[in-house]
């Protein structure tokens, strides 16, 4: 009797270890999400320091409104298993990157675990069904994105005012170094 709790224990133990944290999400969704957004993030983070050197915050950050969709968009790359990639925030500046319901469920499972102090997981899987997942990796803020979504009373030369003009609704300021500030998101079909 003792022996056969004893062995129900471990074999919950072990049921519960063994459930996956990615809710059965493939392998594969998470190896396509990391490598898509790892090119995306290289791609707007090369072409931005290669602007903000050309032409300062203020000339970077019209670079930022006219190429950052088309830089998107365009690391779909040839993989027929990637749909749509995007960045979104509760706090957009683009009205274009404003999160739909999966992607508030999320933004939530994050957010609730920067209000908590916990270390951000690297990414996280939704499965949509019908072999449609969405992968989602967060974004935190670094010293140099505060010249343009900062204190807007510290924003980098000539910023606030372009971005009174471009974006009336923005709500991506008054941000201070290592909040969480959104995520890329990546969707995947799996066969
Ligand atoms: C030169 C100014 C500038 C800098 C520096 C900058 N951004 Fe932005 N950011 C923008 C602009 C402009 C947009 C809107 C782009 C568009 O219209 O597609 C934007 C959009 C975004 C978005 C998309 C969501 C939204 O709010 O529309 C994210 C996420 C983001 N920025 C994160 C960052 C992070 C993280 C950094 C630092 C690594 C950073 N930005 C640095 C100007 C900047």
């Amino acid at each position: 009797m003792k022996y056969s709790v004893l062995f129900l224990a471990l074999l919950l133990i072990w049921a519960c270890q063994s459930t996956p944290e990615k809710q059965g999400a493939p392998a594969a969704v998470s190896q396509i999400g990391k490598a898509i957004s790892d090119s995306l993030l290289k791609t707007l983070g090369g072409n931005l320091s290669r602007a903000v050197q050309d032409s300062g915050f203020s000339g970077a950050l019209k670079f930022c409104n006219i190429e950052a969709m088309p830089l998107t968009r365009q690391v779909v790359a040839e993989n027929a298993a990637v749909g749509e990639v995007k960045r979104v925030s509760e706090k957009w500046r683009n009205p274009a990157n404003q999160p739909d319901e999966n992607d508030l469920a999320a933004l939530n499972h994050f957010t609730t675990l920067a209000a908590n102090g916990e270390a951000l997981p690297a990414e996280f899987v939704q499965e949509l069904g019908s072999g449609q997942y969405r992968y989602y990796r967060p974004l935190k803020v670094a010293a140099l994105c505060l010249n343009c979504h900062g204190d807007p009373a510290h924003l980098a030369e000539g910023v606030g005012e372009q971005l009174q003009a471009l974006y009336p609704e923005d709500k991506a300021l008054g941000y201070e170094e290592g909040d969480f500030r959104g995520l890329v998101r990546v969707s995947v079909k799996m066969p």
